[in-house]
C-alpha cells in the first residue's frame, strides 16, 4: 500500500490521465445495477481530484465517456448523463474552493442539451482558477480527434494559411483538443484490462502505463500514491541508453 511520504514531490508527473474502468463489474459483484457502480465511481473521482489538488498535480484527465459508449443500452447512457449533470452541479463549490479549472475534450455537441449547458456553465465559472486543470474526456474518441486535426490542417493548407511542407508534430499537436496541455507522463487504467480503448493515442506516445486490477469505485488516493511511486521508480529513456541518461 502506497504512502504519501514515499512520493518524491520534486518528481511528480505534471499530467496524469486515467481510464476509469470497472464500475459495472463493481456493481454486479454487489448484486446491483450498473448505474450503482457509476454513482460510486463519482466518489472515487472526488477523492482522486482532491488528492491531486493536495499534491499539486497540474493536469488530471479522466476518461469519463467514450464515443463508443453511446452504443450502450439507452437507459445506462441516460443515467450516466443525468449523473454527470448532478455531479457537476454538486462539485462546483469544491472546484471553486480547491482552485480547480474544469475542462472537457471530445465531441461535446453529442451531449444532451442539459448536460452540455451544465458543463459549459461550470467550465466558464471555473475558467479563472489556476490550480489543477481537471479535464473530462466526454464523448471522446482519439481517432476522431486525430481525423478532426487532419481536417483542420487540410483547411489551413487549402486557404493558404499554412504550407504543407511546414506541417510537423507541433502543428499536429496544436490541432488536437489537448493543444494547451502537456502530454501525460502517467496513464492509469483500472479494472485489470490491458488496453487503451481509443484514449489519447497521440498524447501517450511516451507515457508510462500503469494497470491495476482494482475496479474504479474501489480506487482511492492510496492507489494513486501507489501508481505515482511506481512511476517514480521507472527509468524513462526516450530511446536513449541507460548509460546516456546517467
Ligand atoms: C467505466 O466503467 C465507466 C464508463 C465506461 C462510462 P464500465 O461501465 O465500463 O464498467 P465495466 O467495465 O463494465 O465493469
Ligand atoms: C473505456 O472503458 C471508456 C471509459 C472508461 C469512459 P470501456 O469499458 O468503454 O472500454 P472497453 O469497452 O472495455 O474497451
Ligand atoms: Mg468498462
Amino acid at each position: 500500500m502506497g504512502f504519501k511520504d514515499q512520493i518524491d514531490f520534486s518528481k511528480l508527473p505534471q499530467h496524469i490521465a486515467i481510464i476509469m474502468d470497472g464500475n459495472g463489474r463493481w456493481a454486479k459483484g454487489k448484486g446491483k445495477l450498473r448505474v450503482f457502480g457509476h454513482r460510486n465511481g463519482v466518489l472515487s473521482v472526488r477523492d482522486i481530484v482532491e488528492a491531486s489538488v493536495e499534491m499539486g498535480i497540474g493536469y488530471l484527465t479522466l476518461y469519463t465517456f467514450s464515443s463508443e459508449n453511446w452504443n450502450r443500452p439507452r437507459l445506462e447512457v441516460s443515467a450516466i448523463m443525468e449523473l454527470m449533470v448532478s455531479t457537476i452541479h454538486k462539485e462546483i463549490e469544491n472546484f471553486m474552493r480547491n482552485n480547480v479549472r474544469l475542462n472537457a475534450i471530445g465531441d461535446l455537441k453529442m451531449l444532451p442539451e442539459k448536460c452540455f449547458r451544465e458543463l459549459t456553465w461550470a467550465i466558464d465559472k471555473t475558467s479563472a482558477n489556476s490550480g489543477l486543470t481537471l479535464t473530462l474526456a466526454l464523448s471522446y474518441s482519439s481517432r476522431n480527434e486525430m481525423v478532426q486535426a487532419a481536417k483542420n490542417i487540410a483547411c489551413k493548407v487549402k486557404s493558404g494559411e499554412l504550407n504543407a511542407e511546414d506541417i510537423d508534430e507541433r502543428t499536429f499537436a496544436a490541432n488536437l483538443y489537448t493543444r494547451n496541455m502537456p502530454d501525460p507522463e502517467l496513464l492509469i487504467r483500472t479494472s485489470g484490462e490491458y488496453r487503451i480503448s481509443n484514449y489519447l493515442l497521440w498524447q501517450i506516445a511516451y507515457a508510462e502505463l500503469y494497470f491495476t486490477p482494482k475496479l474504479w469505485p474501489d480506487f482511492r488516493r492510496e492507489d494513486l500514491y501507489d501508481a505515482i511511486i511506481d512511476y517514480q521508480k521507472r527509468e524513462r529513456r526516450f530511446g536513449l541508453t541507460s548509460e546516456q541518461l546517467n
